[in-house]
C-alpha cells in the first residue's frame, strides 16, 4: 500500500521574509554567466591576482605542523590581538583615543566582523542610514537582521564623489539606530575627509547613534596625508587614510571594521578584526562563540606574520596598486562616452559608459561579445531601481599591468562596433 504524505506547503515560504526576499550578489550573476565562456580577462571580483607572501604561507603550515589543529578563544590569539592593538595605536592611537588589546575582536573575515557589528547593534524593525555606492553585504546584513535600511546617495560632481552632509545630517536622526559607512570606498574609491568625519560624529553623538565604519581600504590610499592627520606613523608616502579612530573617544558608539583580505593580500584566509569600546568587547565575544566560535588558530599565526612584514608586505603593494590605477585610469578617459576619475583610494575604477541604462545587461555583454569580466554597478544599490545606468567596477588590482592594458583594448574595440 502506497504511504500517503501529507501536503505541505513548500518549506522555502517558511523562511524568515527578510531572507525570502535576500537578493543574490549581481556580481555571482555576471561570474555565472560566463562559466562555459574561455579566455576571459577578470576584473569583477575585489581582490589581486597575486598569491600571499610566501612567509605568512609558512607561517599557517607551521602552525598546522605544530599541531595548532584545536579550537581557539572567542576573541582571537591574545598574541594576534596584542599585534592588531599595536599596528592600529601606531595608525591612530592618541593619548585621548587608547587603542590596547581590550578593543581589539579578530573576526573569520572582514564580512564576519560586519556582521556582528550589525547584530550587536540592530533589532528587527530598526532604523538603518548607509551611505551608497555600497558593498552590498553591509546593507543586506542590516535587512537579514529586520531593519529598515535608508540609502543616503554619494554624487557624481565631473566624475568625482561627494557626499551631501547636509542630507546624511537630515537623514540621521534620533531613530536612527546605526549608521554603516564604508571609505575608501567600495566600488567609488571615495574617501571621507577629517572634517566629514567630524561632522558625522559630532551629529551622531547628539542622535545617540551608532557608527559603523568599514574601513578595511584604509591603507589602499593614494593622497598625501591631510595636514593634521599625523599619527600615521607609516613610513610611506601615502600613509593611511583619515580614520574615525583619529577623532573619536574610546567609549563612542563606534565600531571600526577591518581585514587581512586587502592590504595582506589574504582574501582566502578569511580573517579580519574590529575595533570596538573596552565596554563592549566581553559582549563581542559572548556572540562570537554563536556565531563561528573563533577564527582557525594556523589562519591567525599567518596573520601575525603578516603583520610582522606588515612594512615588507604593503608599502610595495599600494605603490603598484597606485601604478594600476594611474595606467588604467587614463586609458579608460581616452575612450568615447564613458566618463571615469581617479579614485583616491581603493582598488577599483568605477566608471560609466554613456548610452547604456542596464549595468547587469551591460556586464553580460562584455563578458559574452569582449570577453571582459567586470562588477555591474546595480550590485552596489547605486540607485533605487536598481539598473544603475552603465556603470562598471573595475578592480585594478593586477599583478601585471598589461592586462589592464590589453583590457582597455578589448573594451575599445567592442565599444566601436556599438
Ligand atoms: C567594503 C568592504 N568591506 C569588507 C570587505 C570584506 O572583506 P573580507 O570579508 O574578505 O575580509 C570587503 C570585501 O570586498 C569590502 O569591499
Amino acid at each position: 500500500m502506497a504511504i500517503k504524505i501529507p501536503v505541505m506547503n513548500n518549506a522555502q515560504r517558511h523562511l524568515r521574509p527578510s531572507i525570502q526576499s535576500l537578493a543574490g550578489s549581481q556580481i555571482r550573476e555576471v561570474v555565472n554567466s560566463a562559466l562555459d565562456q574561455t579566455s576571459i580577462l577578470k576584473f569583477w571580483f575585489g581582490e589581486s591576482d597575486e598569491v600571499t607572501h610566501p612567509a605568512v604561507r609558512e607561517a599557517a603550515i607551521a602552525s598546522l605542523q605544530a599541531g595548532e589543529t584545536f579550537y581557539a578563544a572567542n576573541l582571537g590569539l591574545f598574541e594576534l590581538r596584542e599585534a592588531v592593538a599595536a599596528y592600529m595605536a601606531r595608525l591612530h592611537g592618541s593619548l585621548a583615543n587608547l587603542i590596547d588589546v581590550n578593543r581589539i575582536a579578530i573576526t573569520s573575515g572582514g564580512v564576519s566582523g560586519l556582521m556582528l557589528a550589525t547584530q550587536s547593534i540592530v533589532d528587527a524593525g530598526d532604523e538603518v542610514v548607509c551611505v551608497t555606492p555600497i558593498w552590498p553585504n553591509l546593507p543586506q546584513q542590516a535587512r537579514i537582521m529586520g531593519a529598515r535600511v535608508q540609502a543616503v546617495s554619494l554624487y557624481a560632481e565631473a566624475g568625482e564623489w561627494k557626499l551631501n552632509m547636509h542630507a546624511l545630517c537630515e537623514a540621521i536622526t534620533p531613530a536612527t539606530k546605526l549608521l554603516l559607512i564604508n571609505a575608501p570606498n567600495n566600488p567609488t574609491g571615495w574617501t571621507l575627509t577629517r572634517c566629514e568625519q567630524q561632522m558625522i560624529l559630532d551629529h551622531c553623538r547628539t542622535t545617540g547613534t551608532w557608527i559603523v565604519a568599514d574601513e578595511v581600504y584604509e591603507r589602499l590610499y593614494y593622497e598625501p596625508m591631510e595636514a593634521g592627520n599625523l599619527n600615521g606613523g607609516i613610513n610611506h608616502p601615502h600613509g593611511c587614510a583619515p580614520s574615525f579612530l583619529d577623532i573619536a573617544l574610546p567609549e563612542d558608539r563606534l565600531i571600526v571594521t577591518h581585514s587581512f583580505s586587502k592590504s595582506f593580500l589574504m582574501t582566502g584566509w578569511r580573517l579580519g578584526w574590529l575595533v570596538v569600546p573596552p565596554s563592549c568587547l566581553d559582549a563581542l565575544g559572548k556572540l562570537i562563540e554563536f556565531n563561528t566560535s573563533c577564527a582557525p588558530s594556523f589562519v591567525q599565526r599567518a596573520a601575525l606574520e603578516a603583520l610582522k612584514r606588515e612594512a615588507e608586505i604593503t608599502p610595495p603593494l599600494v605603490a603598484h596598486f597606485k601604478r594600476c590605477r594611474d595606467t588604467l585610469i587614463p586609458l579608460l578617459q581616452a575612450l568615447p562616452h564613458v566618463q571615469v576619475r581617479a579614485a583616491k583610494g581603493g582598488m577599483y575604477a568605477f566608471f560609466k559608459i554613456e548610452g547604456f541604462d542596464d549595468s547587469l545587461a551591460l556586464a553580460k555583454r562584455l563578458v559574452a561579445e569582449a570577453k571582459l569580466g567586470l562588477a555591474p554597478g546595480c550590485a552596489f544599490e547605486l540607485t533605487p531601481n536598481g539598473a544603475a545606468g552603465g556603470w562598471m567596477r573595475w578592480c585594478f588590482a593586477s599583478q601585471d599591468v598589461a592586462r589592464l592594458t590589453q583590457g582597455v583594448l578589448q573594451l575599445r574595440q567592442w565599444l566601436e562596433k556599438q
